[in-house]
């Protein structure tokens, strides 16, 4: 409140007809906590931000976006963004939107939805006075998303607030209006225009709901997701052949990635939900003895994450790794289950998902997704199973993170040898024999295998 006093104060001062809009008015309004706040004001934005700074004794801080005509100014934990009010008109022959200043009504008109539209004054004599030309309020009490202005304008001004209604929609549990929701799916194509930069954002947006399952199929629905993430609209649909059908993959990865979401907010671990089986339709095979099968698709999915990553332009770093290493061992725990479990198949579990072992396991009790009670009890005490054995196993064999006892150079300096493909033979024997459990995971045990390797490829002891 100090802070809008402060605000109020000098836009009087200036003159100036000052709003708080947008985001911040809508989240206050839904009991939503929030940190930035939009401010319009008719006239010069970024000279009231500058004088707002000083009044808040912090002169020259405000960054100007000279191409956006806003600037921001950070006030201990909050944001305050400043800028004049605008109309937009397109010149007929141009795609490029001429901006021109004008009034709080033009500006609240080439806005996203009539709940982002909402503008409450705060120059001293209006304090606190609600404008809402689209009746924002009511869109608000009724949960409802709906574009100011005809959907096919308020799109084609920025086609990315197609996917944003889906994000509102799926962040706060609203309805889109089917006016609009229609309008979606009739410019769907359009995102293409949108870079991924901004696209990746609002995706990630809808992930990280509470049940993004919901936002999925909305984006199919509408046609947003072919051109966003082809390879899960591929996943749709339902081949038989001789009366013998398959699961539906996109339904079957939705109802995994909600699941997950129950127990995690780990956006990547969140992912890895949404690619586990990425590579079904390219691995789908049917043979007579086997019915449909999809062998190989934890390896094909795994070397597919990459690609998806970079033409999302998601992140490439440990983020996309971690996405792609439990691709690629989302079915080691179930194949456990279906053996007898061995002491050297979990160490190898164990040594190959390292820390994210934990993160696996969730992943695979997810990915659980059978209508039938009895096979799903069966299925989670089989994890249990395994998850003891895991623990049984990693408190006696430290393996998370493991490094085999005998490096490079001791092997090195025992045979007296250079770097050799002989010492990355025996290292990776040593490696072998610790997991199989041939050798105990210690330094003798693994020097007196190593002498014994050596010796089998004609080296001597130094
Ligand atoms: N806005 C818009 N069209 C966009 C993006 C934003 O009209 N493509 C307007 C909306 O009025 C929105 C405001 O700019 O409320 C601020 O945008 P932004 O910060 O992206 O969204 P918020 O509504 O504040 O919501 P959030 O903080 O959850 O992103």
């Amino acid at each position: 409140m100090k802070l809008m006093r402060t605000i109020s104060r000098v836009a009087d001062d200036l003159s100036l007809d000052t709003y708080v809009v947008g985001g911040f008015v809508r989240d206050k309004l839904l009991g939503i906590p929030t940190k930035d706040i939009d401010i319009v004001c008719v006239g010069d934005g970024i000279f009231l931000a500058r004088k707002v700074a000083e009044a808040l004794g912090q002169a020259g801080q405000v960054v100007v976006f000279k191409r956006f005509g806003t600037a921001m100014l950070k006030h201990g934990d909050v944001e305050l963004e400043f800028v004049g009010a605008r109309k937009e008109s397109y010149a007929t022959h141009s795609r490029k939107p001429i901006v021109e200043n004008g009034t709080l009504a033009d500006d609240q008109k080439r806005r996203d939805f009539t709940i982002n539209a909402l503008a409450v004054a705060i120059n001293k004599d209006t304090f606190g006075t609600l404008v809402d030309p689209f009746d924002g309020m009511r869109d608000l009490e009724e949960k409802r998303i709906v574009t100011p202005l005809e959907p096919g304008k308020t799109f084609s001004d920025d086609p990315l607030r197609m996917l944003r209604a889906l994000r509102f929609a799926c962040q706060l549990d609203f309805e889109i209006d089917r006016t609009t929701f229609d309008g979606i799916c009739r410019q769907a194509r359009r995102i293409e225009i949108v870079s991924m930069e901004r696209i990746n954002v609002e995706l990630n947006k809808i992930i990280l709901t509470r049940m993004p399952s919901r936002g999925f199929k909305m984006m199919s629905t509408t046609g947003l997701l072919k051109y966003i993430l082809p390879e899960i609209e591929n996943l749709k649909g339902v081949d038989i052949i001789n009366n013998r059908g398959h699961k539906d993959n996109f339904y079957h990865t939705l109802q995994v990635l909600d699941n997950l979401s129950e127990n995690t907010d780990n956006l990547w671990l969140r992912w890895a939900a949404i690619l586990h089986d990425v590579a079904k339709p390219a691995t789908k095979r049917y043979t007579e003895e086997s019915g449909w099968t999809f062998h190989g698709h934890d390896h094909v999915g795994a070397r597919m994450v990459p690609r998806i990553f970079k033409r999302l332009k998601l992140p490439l770093d440990n983020k996309m790794k971690f996405v792609q290493k439990l691709v690629r061992l989302h079915l080691r725990p179930i194949s456990l289950t279906n053996e007898n479990i061995t002491d050297s198949a979990v160490r190898r579990l164990l040594f190959d998902a390292g820390d994210d072992i934990d993160d696996l396991m969730m992943l695979c009790r997810a990915d659980i997704t059978s209508k039938n009670k009895d096979k799903v009890e069966r299925y989670l005490s089989n994890y249990d199973m395994v998850y003891d054995k895991l623990r049984e196993v990693e408190e006696s064999d430290k393996l998370r993170n493991w490094q085999p006892p005998i490096s490079g150079e001791v092997i090195m300096e025992c045979f007296g040898i250079p770097p050799s493909r002989e010492v990355g033979i025996i290292k990776d024997s040593i490696r072998e024999a610790i997991l199989d459990g041939h050798i105990p995971n210690n330094y003798n045990a693994a020097y007196e295998y190593m002498i014994r390797e050596g010796e089998r490829l004609g080296l001597e002891k130094a």
